[in-house]
């Protein structure tokens, strides 16, 4: 608000968010239509803003970013000569506008400073955080109405392939558009549709509600740049080759693991590449995790399926499918349904299952999907071995970035002091569902400091559902929403340990 003030020389009229998000389950399946299960933070990236009102510099917009890793000011025209450019972060501002030229009053120009606390390049969707706010922006300050939640994230989901070449799925965008506070977004990336789930909804009363700590490794390995798109190909790869034998796939959503496993043993059989031994890591936690049965039994039963082939049919499935392929099929097709059979078991309360659906989706994602990293096995491995953790895993891209842990609230402080002693430079985040892209109140857009630890108790709890709270100190950061996943007693006394400052919004 002042940083606008001191730039532009008067109030900016509009003030927006749009929340960074965790995913507490459904890695790298958004774009093979499958099932995700994510929540909004309560990190957020402001913009605040208003129209051109100087005539002579009528077709130019200006937005200035305060921390999107340097302080920098953009200019450009809303028109579809927009084109993508230094500085890096504005191409996602501009890569949303270019998909709301059409809305946009001819000769269109705003001016705008961007303000964020979604941490960056950590895999909490610091990206999407800035394309949804930059579309609810957009769609506040020139009064478009009638674009639903998903065409936004889908205007932004674009935005971000064709101004940031990245090739993401839907999940992120969806969750910073359409997130509901208190709840989860199970969404089905195929049709869009969503469930909202609310952890413990339909547990036994009385059953103690979990926590989810946050913890960024604070690495993020680029290695190529090309892992991500890789991955996309890879899996376009598998649904190419699974096609040739059930050509009614379109994506791996749609296949059994009885189909996959069918394939890799006729394949197997005829190269002599054999899976249930040759593939060591992920076949024998197949065994191990199925979620339905042993996969031993559909190996044999596919197995007997292959045999009873015609010599005809058997050779067209040879090579059909690479151990790669493979790979990246089954981690696609087992984590869809870990993430189905979590949300029900997070609102039935069984916090044990989902615990151990999450440690499988890491394994899942570190041998299968080969997306993680060691400095994030390694804080998987800590919180596991705490007493109290349900289960832990790595969130969002991979190659760096966060981990997610389920947690006993009476067991988050052991937790938070183990990992951070294994691993000095990891940060934590105590985080709850929180509220998707929305308008502020102009007065409120900014974080106030309102004062230390010791006057916590009087400002929560006889508030309104808006307050928004973060303790930062030491390396610990603890955002708190006024709502029931965190009773204000765990808070307090997690706050009593860590906490210092208070941020405090509304
Ligand atoms: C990134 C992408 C998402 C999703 C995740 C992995 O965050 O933006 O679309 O694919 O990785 O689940």
């Amino acid at each position: 608000m002042s940083r606008f003030v001191d730039q532009y020389g008067r109030k900016p009229v509009v003030a927006v968010f749009a929340p960074g998000r965790v995913n507490l389950i459904g890695e790298h399946v958004d774009y093979n239509d499958g099932f995700v299960l994510p929540f909004a933070l309560p990190f957020r990236t402001i913009i605040v803003g208003d129209v051109v009102r100087n005539d002579s510099h009528a077709q130019t917009s200006s937005v200035t970013s305060c921390n999107m890793i340097s302080d920098h000011t953009a200019t450009f025209t809303c028109d579809s000569s927009l084109t993508k450019g230094e500085p890096v972060w504005a191409n996602y501002v501009k890569g949303v506008v270019s998909q709301y030229v059409n809305d946009l009053p001819p000769g269109s120009a705003f001016e705008a400073v961007i303000m964020s606390d979604v941490p960056l390049g950590s895999g909490l969707s610091s990206s999407a955080a800035l394309e949804v706010a930059t579309a609810t922006f957009l769609e506040k300050l020139y009064k478009i109405d009638a674009i639903s939640g998903v065409t936004k994230a889908k205007r932004c989901q674009l935005a971000e392939h064709t101004f940031a070449d990245m090739p993401c799925g839907i999940m992120d965008q969806s969750v910073s558009a359409m997130a509901q506070e208190g709840t989860l977004l199970l969404l089905d990336c195929r049709t869009k549709e969503f469930k909202l789930v609310t952890v413990g909804s339909k547990a036994p009363s009385g059953t103690p509600l979990p926590v989810v700590v946050i913890c960024n490794s604070n690495v993020k390995h680029t290695l190529s740049g090309s892992e991500y798109p890789d991955r996309v190909r890879q899996c376009k790869e598998a649904v190419a080759a699974l096609q040739r034998t059930y050509p009614e796939i379109t994506a791996l959503r749609d296949v059994t693991l009885e189909q996959l496993e069918f394939l890799n043993i006729c394949d197997a059989d005829s190269d002599a590449k054999n899976h249930v031994t040759a593939v060591p890591t992920s076949g024998d936690f197949v065994e191990k995790v199925a979620v339905k049965g042993s996969s031993r039994t559909r190996h044999t039963a596919a197995r007997g399926k292959c045999e009873n082939k015609s010599e005809g049919d058997h050779t067209a499935l040879v090579s059909s499918m690479s151990e790669l392929a493979y790979r990246r099929a089954h981690h696609c097709i087992t984590e869809d349904a870990r993430t189905v059979a979590a949300a029900h078991a997070l609102e039935e309360g069984n916090y044990i299952l989902v615990g151990g659906l999450m440690t499988q989706s890491h394994l899942s994602l570190q041998y299968d999907y080969e997306v993680s990293c060691d400095e994030l096995d390694l804080l998987v491995l800590t919180a596991l071995g705490i007493k109290g953790v349900y289960g832990a895993r790595m969130t969002g891209g991979g190659f760096g970035g966060c981990t997610v842990n389920l947690v006993r609230a009476d067991c988050v402080d052991e937790l938070i002091s183990q990992l951070r002693q294994t691993y000095p430079a990891c940060e934590c985040y105590l985080s709850t569902p929180s509220s998707g892209t929305d308008e502020l109140p102009l007065d409120s857009a900014m974080p106030v400091i309102t004062g230390a630890v010791s006057r916590y108790g009087d400002s929560f709890g006889d508030d309104t559902d808006a307050d928004w709270l973060s303790v930062r100190v030491d390396g610990v950061v603890m955002s708190i929403v006024d709502n029931p996943w965190i009773t204000a007693a765990s808070v307090a006394a997690a706050v009593a340990v860590f906490g210092i400052i208070i941020t405090r919004r509304r």
